[in-house]
């Protein structure tokens, strides 16, 4: 899946415009569209500024010499760039299989158009399985009731690397949420958002106005 990771990454990198500040989300994929446009800064004396989404996309900017800057300093986004776990044909997804969600939804909030990169893979008929939730620590365990409430089951996620659970970027926990259907991603989106305690959901369904859907293929 390289390969379809790399096309799609590598053309989101051609939409960017020379003087366009972006959101640079998190993931294989996005750092394909970061290699493209690090050449292209060096070829064509492009000019940006990202808002990275996470310490991952922070660090390997830092590496890239990609310069950056923080949603405070532009809080309007000309593009945010970014990978996803599932799209469905409506360009509703699930994010956050790195975590990252929180600040990818933050991030395409501010922009003016999603560009969203995928392989193949990641095009479904319907969005099912896991949900990431970033939740705060201390109602971790309400949390978990509630989403049992909703007919759902939830897993505080591990790591590697690190006994115990992931702490995320802002350092909250992430909970895995398991449900056998989901037959309107927009409503569970607003349950889970009404939930206190879950910061964010990996629910991405309000913004497909403005999303583009970019498929690598082998
Ligand atoms: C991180 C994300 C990623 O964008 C998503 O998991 C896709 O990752 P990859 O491009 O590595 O397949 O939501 O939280």
């Amino acid at each position: 899946m390289d390969s379809a990771k790399q096309e799609a990454g590598y053309r989101a990198a051609e939409r960017v415009r020379d003087g366009d500040i972006i959101g640079i989300g998190t993931g294989s994929t996005v750092l394909y569209a970061m290699e493209r446009l690090q050449q292209r800064m060096y070829e064509e004396k492009l000019t940006i500024l990202g808002v990275p989404t996470s310490y991952q996309t922070a660090y390997r900017a830092v590496e890239m010499e990609i310069p950056l800057t923080s949603l405070d300093a532009h809080p309007r986004l000309d593009l945010a760039i970014d990978g996803a776990d599932q799209v469905d044909p409506q360009l509703r997804m699930i994010k956050g299989r790195g975590g990252a969600h929180l600040r990818e939804k933050c991030v395409v909030d501010a922009a003016e158009t999603f560009l969203v990169i995928v392989d193949e893979s990641k095009c479904v008929t319907h969005l099912s399985g896991n949900v990431p939730v970033e939740v705060l620590s201390f109602a971790c365990t309400s949390v978990l009731r509630r989403i049992v409430d909703l007919g759902g089951s939830g897993e505080i996620r591990t790591g590697s690397g690190k006994d115990g659970p992931v702490i995320s970027d802002n350092g909250n926990l992430i909970i895995d949420c398991r449900f056998a259907d989901i037959p309107s991603p927009e409503e569970l989106e607003m349950k889970l958002a009404a939930i206190p305690g879950i910061v964010e959901s990996g629910l991405f369904t309000r913004y497909t106005d403005k999303t583009e859907l970019m498929v690598g293929k082998k």
